[in-house]
């Protein structure tokens, strides 16, 4: 093994072991390259973790191979994505010709487990998409061959690095406001971004988790992140009143409904280049339909959720996501000891200029390099004292810039070794915040309050480790 390879997957095994040590450690550019795959070839994993990979980092990585299930979307995907490596619709048989460093995963949520596990038996590295897995039966089993495996996992959680969400972490850290007794967190998903979730595979509670899982993981991730402790008990409701089979009328796809003309919620997919080339033009290998109707009997998710969450450290979360809202955007409020930090990103009502939910929606989603900058409120009230603002510059591109720090941070050389933030995220961290929803779900089925601690071997502690 080369020495810069040797460094590098060095790097991957510290950063997982502790989340004081991000990736960037790489010495890169010097003998051979890093040796990638890629298993699930969608719109995640040909876009954020395979172009933007080849665009941005191909002095010091090299793809050697592509898999998915759908050989025409695999097909389209090495044209998209801009590789001659081979590809494959056998995961195993990829990892044994291809011999890569690190592997990619960016399937469908209730297969990750399938791919990290494998994975890391074969000797590699891994890098999973959130969220870690689906189950609590697969975390286990996922944390157990981590436990086995001399390799490492890490989880893309893209937004603890939108620079935002690290100011808030900044001002918890450097203990603003005393010390922290509850929080208020929401999350509105508007009739764009909430309805997508519908019409897709995310619909069914066995592909996605439910919500709880696929959206709030990434919610969770902040909240565990930010109050720096683990999640003790959850306690949730939740139904679904809007969507599925509450919907006025329904159509086999919204390509070939009746009620194109009625339906607020009809979806042209035929405009759409990308999601063509991707998605309807492979239809015919595996019968996935993108443009699927949001009001199908089969939706067994929830559309309106709410939970409390205790901490370890006995901070008490309120949480709602709701996913038919006119507006996109989210609120947090944190009270402690000694003053309160109030902070949102998109809410309309706050700003002077109309914005356009629909563009807004594509702006989050885009990967491309063009960033429209504005500055965002924190507000920090300490008690008996007049409240200060605290401005900071965001973007609205690529999850609120978090997706590009991110990637940079595990490839691309800085300076420093050590993230001040704690932002690499590893298996403890997916786990954690995977581990809320699935006591979420349990909680609405059975009625009465989950603890974490009896889902899967780990216990949960008032400092939060990695
Ligand atoms: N961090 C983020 O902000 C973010 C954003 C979008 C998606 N994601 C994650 O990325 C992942 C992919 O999401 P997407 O939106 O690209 O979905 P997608 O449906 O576009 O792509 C999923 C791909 O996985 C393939 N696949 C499914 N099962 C497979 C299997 N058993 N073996 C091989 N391939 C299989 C499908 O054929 C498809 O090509 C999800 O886990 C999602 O949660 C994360």
């Amino acid at each position: 093994m080369t020495n810069s390879r040797r460094k590098f997957i060095t790097s991957i095994s510290m950063l997982a072991a502790s989340s004081t040590l991000p990736l960037q450690a790489f010495d890169f550019g010097k003998t051979k390259k890093l040796k990638i795959v890629l298993v699930g070839t969608g719109v995640r994993g040909t876009s954020f973790w395979g172009k933007r990979l080849v665009d941005e980092y191909s002095d010091i990585l090299e793809f050697v191979g592509l898999c998915d299930i759908n050989p025409g979307r695999l097909e389209y995907a090495k044209g998209f994505i801009g590789v001659k490596c081979r590809t494959f619709t056998d995961f195993e048989e990829m990892i044994k010709k291809s011999k890569p460093d690190l592997i990619i995963v960016t399937t469908k949520d209730s297969t990750h487990h399938e791919f990290i596990i494998k994975g890391l038996k074969m000797g590699c590295d891994v890098l999973t998409e959130k969220p870690l897995t689906t189950d609590e039966i697969k975390c286990q089993a996922i944390l157990d061959a981590e436990k086995m495996s001399d390799k490492k996992l890490i989880v893309g959680f893209n937004f603890r690095w939108n620079p935002y969400v690290t100011k808030v972490k900044e001002l918890l850290q450097n203990n603003s406001i005393g010390k922290l007794t509850s929080v208020d967190f929401h999350w509105y998903l508007n009739t764009y971004h909430g309805a997508s979730y519908f019409r897709r595979w995310h619909g069914l509670k066995e592909h996605g988790g439910s919500l709880w899982v696929h959206k709030s993981t990434h919610h969770f991730d902040l909240l565990n992140w930010w109050i720096d402790s683990d999640p003790e008990e959850v306690f949730a409701y939740g139904d679904l009143e809007h969507y599925g089979k509450n919907g006025p009328f329904k159509g086999a796809n919204c390509r070939t409904c009746d009620y194109k003309k009625e339906c607020d919620y009809y979806w042209d997919i035929t405009k759409s280049k990308r999601d063509m080339d991707l998605y309807v033009n492979n239809e015919e290998y595996d019968g996935y339909i993108r443009d699927n109707c949001l009001f199908r009997e089969e939706i067994d998710i929830y559309d309106k959720m709410s939970a409390q969450v205790k901490y370890k450290n006995n901070t008490v979360l309120n949480y709602s996501l709701t996913t038919y809202s006119p507006i996109e955007g989210w609120r947090v409020a944190f009270n402690g000891t000694e003053g309160r930090i109030e902070a949102w990103l998109d809410i309309p009502y706050t700003k002077t200029k109309v914005v356009d939910q629909e563009a807004l929606h594509k702006a989050e989603m885009a990967q491309n390099k063009e960033e429209i900058f504005d500055i965002e409120p924190i507000i920090v009230h300490k008690l008996w004292k007049d409240f200060d603002t605290v401005d900071v510059k965001t973007t609205k591109a690529g999850h609120g810039g978090g997706d590009k720090k991110l990637q940079d941070s595990m490839f691309k050389k800085t300076d420093s070794k050590i993230d001040p933030y704690q932002r690499p995220a590893g298996i403890r961290d997916g786990a954690m915040s995977v581990l809320i929803g699935i006591a979420a779900r349990k909680s609405i089925e059975n009625g009465k309050p989950i603890s974490i601690g009896d889902l899967s071997d780990l216990v949960p502690q008032e400092k939060r480790q990695s």
